[in-house]
């Protein structure tokens, strides 16, 4: 039986629901403190506008032309269009970069469950900037407690997609995204008026260039070369583009499920469009809600990942009603990353039912446990894992425990890894290769019919886009990554 969406207005929720996640609240307001503030706010919505919006449109056009998981449904627009049945293996290495996102996902989404209870139970009031870390050391150094939410996290993600698309997916995002808006308007209108708010203002959208184009270390000061000069980089951009696939969930097929199950009779322009939107507004608010209560405690937005754990709770700790807008904000998170959760699962999910004839139950209890148990490799990270000992560990096995691995990569844990290796490669690369498939693989007239009830300029605009912009800008941000190419 094949599904379809009961609304348009479900289509929306899911693939806001997707779009919508720890991305936006986590990660955004991170990365935007660490490059500065305002210069890489507007990197990021250059991206947005310039790769996402165009790939967006693709996935969604795709996967409703096809009709099928990203695999299935890439082997037969290859076919249609007369090209190799081997670009489905863009769909496999999507299913890959789902799985593996969400290995990690999960772990950082159950310490945002233990941190809704800890909020809620009062545990950060009245706490003193030692306090607070010492409840996120406690947290992260302890692999069980990690592995007891990370457990909890992945059997609710289980539990929604095995229901199916109707009764799993479209229920669970039919209330979760509707309370998402409404708790963080109102953790809006209190960081408004808390005092931070213009300091927040000025922080998000003043460009400080300095910062986006100069090496700087973990501290925070510019590194400069022997010459005394600042050292440029383009790792501000890459980090911008990074960002910009993987909160709007673009580049391993996520979308391109979701479009599979849209009606033919609408307009694909205007649901990107709504996304898009929606998921920029999201993350702007989020740091709308986050920076004024860092500033008015003079706390400091560069903290990294930690902003969300250590930084954010102390502004809890102090505040009238802390514990209360604390446990609010936390829920928020989890609701974002639940229903973000099901689209990284649903594209493997849809596969093993399409092409093995699994059940859906099994399919996604089995791909539930196999991202179950790679999340044990984030887990280990948190709690001190690094390549270097997995690396002395299986040197150790083959009899040549004295070599020592010193080189400055063996200091990143496999978390990082991950994170590095799907966010920054894999998704520009998928999204990029789909652009390519869509712009220059397949005819014309299937990409056009999938236009017609968008506006007539969409179609040329979108076109000219995926076939000389998009991928152009990815390629060229890739080339800089590995040094063939340089723009200064
Ligand atoms: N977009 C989500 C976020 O911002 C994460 C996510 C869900 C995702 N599905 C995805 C990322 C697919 C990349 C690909 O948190």
């Amino acid at each position: 039986m094949k599904h379809e969406w009961s609304s348009r207005l479900t289509f929306i929720l899911a693939a806001v629901g997707s779009a919508v996640g720890l991305g936006n609240v986590w990660k955004f307001p991170y990365i935007t403190g660490e490059y500065g503030g305002g210069f890489f706010i507007f990197a990021y919505l250059f991206c947005v506008a310039l790769i996402g919006l165009p790939i967006m449109l693709t996935e969604i056009a795709l996967g409703r032309r096809g009709k099928h998981s990203p695999v299935n449904t890439l082997a037969e627009l290859s076919l249609e269009a007369g090209a190799s049945p081997r670009w489905n293996l863009l769909g496999w290495s999507g299913m890959i970069a789902g799985c593996l996102i969400l290995s990690y996902y999960s772990v950082i989404a159950g310490e945002v469950m233990a941190y809704t209870f800890r909020a809620a139970s009062g545990m950060f009031t009245q706490q003193t900037a030692d306090g607070i870390k010492g409840i996120f050391n406690t947290l992260t150094s302890d692999a069980e407690k990690l592995l007891a939410w990370h457990t909890l996290f992945i059997v609710l993600t289980v539990v929604a997609v095995a229901r199916g698309v109707k009764g799993g997916i479209e229920k669970t995002v039919t209330f979760l995204m509707p309370a998402l808006f409404i708790v963080l308007l109102v953790l809006v209108g209190y960081a408004m008026n808390s005092g931070g708010f213009s300091q927040a203002l000025d922080f998000m959208f003043t460009p400080d260039m300095d910062k986006f184009f100069y090496a700087r270390n973990d501290a925070g000061a510019y590194l400069v070369d022997a010459n005394g000069e600042k050292i440029f980089t383009w790792k501000a951009l890459m980090v911008a583009m990074g960002h910009a696939f993987f909160t709007l969930s673009l580049g391993m097929g996520a979308i391109m499920m979701y479009g599979s199950y849209l009606n033919r009779h609408v307009s694909i322009g205007k649901m990107a469009m709504i996304i898009v939107s929606l998921d920029t507004l999201v993350a702007l608010l989020a740091g709308l809600a986050i920076f004024p209560l860092v500033f008015v405690n003079n706390l400091d937005p560069a903290s990294g990942p930690g902003l969300i754990f250590e930084t954010l709770p102390l502004a809890f700790a102090s505040m009238p009603g802390g514990a209360f807008i604390g446990t609010l904000f936390f829920a928020l998170l989890f609701f974002a990353a639940l229903s973000s959760a099901i689209s990284l699962i649903e594209p493997t999910v849809a596969f093993l039912i399409e092409s093995k004839k699994m059940r859906r139950i099994k399919a996604t209890a089995w791909t539930g446990f196999v991202i179950w148990l790679t999340g044990l490799a984030t887990i280990f990270s948190m709690t001190g894992l690094t390549l270097k000992d997995i690396g002395e560990a299986l040197l150790g096995a083959i009899g040549l425990d004295e070599i020592e691995l010193n080189s400055a990569l063996f200091q990143y844990n496999p978390f990082q890894v991950i994170d590095f290796f799907t966010a920054s490669i894999m998704l520009p690369l998928g999204g990029m290769l789909i652009a390519i498939f869509a712009g220059w693989i397949m005819d014309r007239e299937s990409t056009q019919r999938e236009f017609s009830f968008s506006n007539r300029f969409i179609y040329p605009v979108w076109y000219f886009m995926v076939r000389y912009i998009s991928p152009v800008l990815v390629l060229m941000v890739f080339l800089n990554i590995i040094g063939i190419f340089s723009f200064d």
